[in-house]
């Protein structure tokens, strides 16, 4: 015992990597779940910032190991990228330290091409992508056509398998989308390289957990994006193709419930989108712009992995009401507080409104969610910046009152909330 897992209260990018940063401290195994490189946790330690898309952000604590389960997606190209630029950043990402469960699946440039001649034909309806080639790994996954890490160590089956994908894959570019196909012996031998560096890194990702937590070790489980991107639990079509919901941390890591103790979710004092789809408490203009920053800090509201504006609006407590439950949340993690600081008033979304009804729940089609109206109830703001508070009640009396109503309102404790992006910033509720 025990597994902890994190996840996403919102649409992603809600701090994880932070929180796992802190949690991490005390883990022995740090595991990714879910999603691929369409992440993008930021670690900021000191002056330095670390930007990882695929390696669970336990990797900057000496201490843990770090595994990407059998839930994750693979680009090997990315996670060697990423693997390099910790290496000159002096944090390593070795075989040793750095595992890849031989069950995940690997992305490949057929996938990145199909995600973007899709989201080019649907124009208009487009999700708005990473175009990371995400949701074409995991069709391929479902379909029982994906291509395993495995393949790594078997590097003739690697070659024809990929030769095979690639063709597979051409005939719908080209026939279906009218796209240029791919070269496949190009990519069977791009592929041949990262099987050759990334073979050492290979592992039987529930093995190595079950032997972690029978020997009493912690194991974190870190989530990608967040539940409203869940494909069951989220805005259902404007969601990725991932389960970034605690029960993805089961399936995509391979351990039973019964190691689970805490399940943390990981909420921003207010609430961000990045691509399309319904957002009932989402404000525009001045308010926007004042909640995203300008993007000259490597914390304002523009997208980790694609550098886009990210939507921004009000905290919204259907939404967060909806985590608790699909997730059963332990605790909650309120993060950017900070960001509220200066604002008179800051209304909170308590409800929603559609057709002269009121909504407590959220509506599980994305048609209806799109006519929701917010219900707000205000509460009064502070002034003081409080990015130097270090515990709780160094914080403004409205700060704290704003805390606890979102707990209240929630029905789960608030163990932390984040006043910045240090690591030092992140305050214990008592
Ligand atoms: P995909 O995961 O690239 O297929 O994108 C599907 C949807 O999920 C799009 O709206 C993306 O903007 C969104 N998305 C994917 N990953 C993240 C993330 O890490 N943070 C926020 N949004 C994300």
């Amino acid at each position: 015992m025990p597994l902890d897992i994190i996840v996403g209260a919102q649409w992603g990018d809600e701090g994880k990597g932070h929180i796992t940063d802190m949690l991490a401290a005390e883990a022995d195994v740090v595991a990714r779940y879910n999603g691929g490189d369409n992440a993008g946790h930021t670690v900021t330690v000191g002056r330095n910032v670390f930007k990882l898309h695929l390696i669970p952000s336990g990797i900057i604590h000496e201490r843990a190991l770090c595994l990407i389960g059998n839930g994750v997606v693979v680009n090997p190209a990315v996670l060697l990228r990423e693997i390099d630029a910790l290496a000159e950043q002096g944090v390593d990402a070795g075989p040793g330290r750095l595992k890849i469960s031989r069950n995940a699946h690997l992305i490949t440039p057929a996938h990145i091409a199909l995600d973007k001649a899709r989201e080019t034909q649907r124009g208009d309806e487009a999700i708005g992508t990473t175009l990371r080639g995400i949701g074409p790994a995991y069709t391929d996954k479902t379909s029982r056509t994906g291509l395993r890490a495995e393949l790594f160590a078997d590097l003739d089956g690697l070659a024809s398998a990929i030769q095979q994908h690639v063709e597979s894959h051409n005939q719908v570019l080209v026939d279906v989308y009218g796209a240029e196909p791919l070269a496949a012996a190009a990519v069977a031998a791009e592929y041949a390289a990262y099987a050759r560096r990334l073979q050492p890194y290979l592992a039987d990702g529930t093995l190595l957990l079950d032997e972690a937590l029978k020997n009493g070790r912690v194991v974190l489980a870190e989530g990608a994006q967040g539940s409203f991107l869940d494909l069951d639990h989220g805005t259902y079509p404007f969601v990725t193709s991932s389960s970034p919901t605690a029960g993805g941390a089961l399936v995509g890591l391979g351990v039973g419930p019964k190691w689970v103790r805490r399940v943390i979710g990981v909420a921003k004092a207010f609430t961000s989108r990045v691509g399309g789809g319904p957002f009932p408490a989402e404000v525009e203009g001045e308010t926007a712009l004042r909640l995203r920053g300008t993007g000259d800090k490597p914390w304002d509201e523009y997208g980790t992995t694609t550098g886009r504006p990210r939507r921004v609006g009000w905290l919204d407590l259907v939404m967060l009401r909806h985590a608790a439950r699909v997730n059963g949340l332990t605790e909650l993690v309120l993060t950017k507080l900070d960001i509220l600081s200066g604002l008179a008033h800051l209304p909170i979304c308590v409800a929603y409104e559609v057709d002269g009804r009121r909504l407590e729940h959220l509506p599980t089609d994305a048609t209806t969610l799109a006519q929701c109206r917010p219900v707000y109830e205000s509460r009064d703001g502070w002034a003081a910046d409080i990015m130097s508070a270090r515990a709780f009640d160094d914080l403004p009396a409205n700060a704290r009152r704003y805390v606890q109503t979102i707990a209240e309102a929630v029905a789960i404790p608030i163990t932390y909330v984040s006043v910045g992006p240090g690591r030092s910033q992140v305050i214990e509720v008592k």
